[in-house]
């Protein structure tokens, strides 16, 4: 069945950490196919920021996965509270990195932007933030705030669903207020809007099912509705 997906993101701790070489080992050949983006800063032992840990990491990443990532982002680096100096130590470890060769880019993914507000860096390929409506207010602004500080030259999309579509909150809400033509289904006009929340080249998708990306990938197709989504930004704001 051919999707068209032609992108795998993942991380080091994922699966127990064993996610790089699960993934070598169940793609085996064609997973010199696919454009790969990973993450590290999370260790056995808890996250760190250390640049020598993080630059093993992405020689470990390098050799568990048979091939170099095309992105390596750093992972949550709010988890350990840095300030400017240790933030810019870590970013240079992962763009030291790139720069030999061990991956074709480097950016940092983060989960709640919030604390990183200020810190400047190394300006990064990609930044990577969550997006999508379950995103509140002060989490949009503050990615919003990293892209212009940061500059980056690609920004992603993560976890439009915030990890399930059977939470209680999505029978509560129809997302296809959101776009122009309303015949999409409710979870394609979810993962339209999660272009648009923060603005997004690409969205970083959970599913163990084919149908399911399929569907996803067909919500692409509707339009948003600007105007809808500028009042329900001006809504979340007010009531943050
Ligand atoms: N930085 C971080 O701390 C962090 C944390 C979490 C996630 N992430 C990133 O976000 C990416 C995705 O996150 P995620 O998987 O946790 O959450 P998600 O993408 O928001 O949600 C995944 C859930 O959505 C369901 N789903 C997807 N398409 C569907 C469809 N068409 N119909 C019904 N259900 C559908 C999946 O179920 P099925 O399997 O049944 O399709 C799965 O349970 C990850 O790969 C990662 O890159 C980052």
């Amino acid at each position: 069945m051919d999707l068209g997906v032609t992108a795998i993101d993942t991380a080091s701790n994922y699966l127990g950490h064993h996610s790089h070489r699960t993934l070598a080992t169940v793609a085996g050949d064609l997973l010199s196919k696919f454009s790969i983006s990973t993450k590290v800063g999370y260790f056995e032992d808890g996250h760190s920021l250390l640049p020598g840990r993080l630059r093993r990491a992405v020689e470990k990443t390098v050799k568990d996965l048979g091939r170099e990532p095309d992105t390596i982002l750093l992972h949550n680096p709010e988890h350990s509270a840095p300030d400017a100096e240790t933030l810019t130590h870590a970013c240079a470890a992962l763009a030291d990195a790139a720069a030999a060769g061990l991956c074709g880019h480097w950016g940092i993914s983060t989960w709640d932007p919030r604390p990183l507000i200020g810190l400047d860096v190394p300006r990064p390929d990609t930044l990577m933030v969550r997006s999508g409506l379950l995103v509140g207010s002060s989490v949009l602004d503050a990615a919003e705030a990293l892209v212009t500080g940061w500059q980056p030259a690609v920004v992603w999309g993560m976890s439009p669903f915030g990890g399930s579509t059977t939470a209680p909150v999505w029978a509560r809400i129809d997302p296809r207020v959101f776009l122009r033509v309303p015949a999409a289904t409710a979870v394609q006009a979810a993962f339209r809007v999660a272009f648009a929340l923060p603005g997004v080249e690409a969205v970083a998708v959970g599913t163990d099912e084919a149908e399911h990306l399929r569907e996803l990938l067909g919500g692409l197709a509707y339009e948003i509705d600007t105007e809808v989504l500028r009042s329900y930004r001006q809504l979340l704001r007010q009531s943050a």
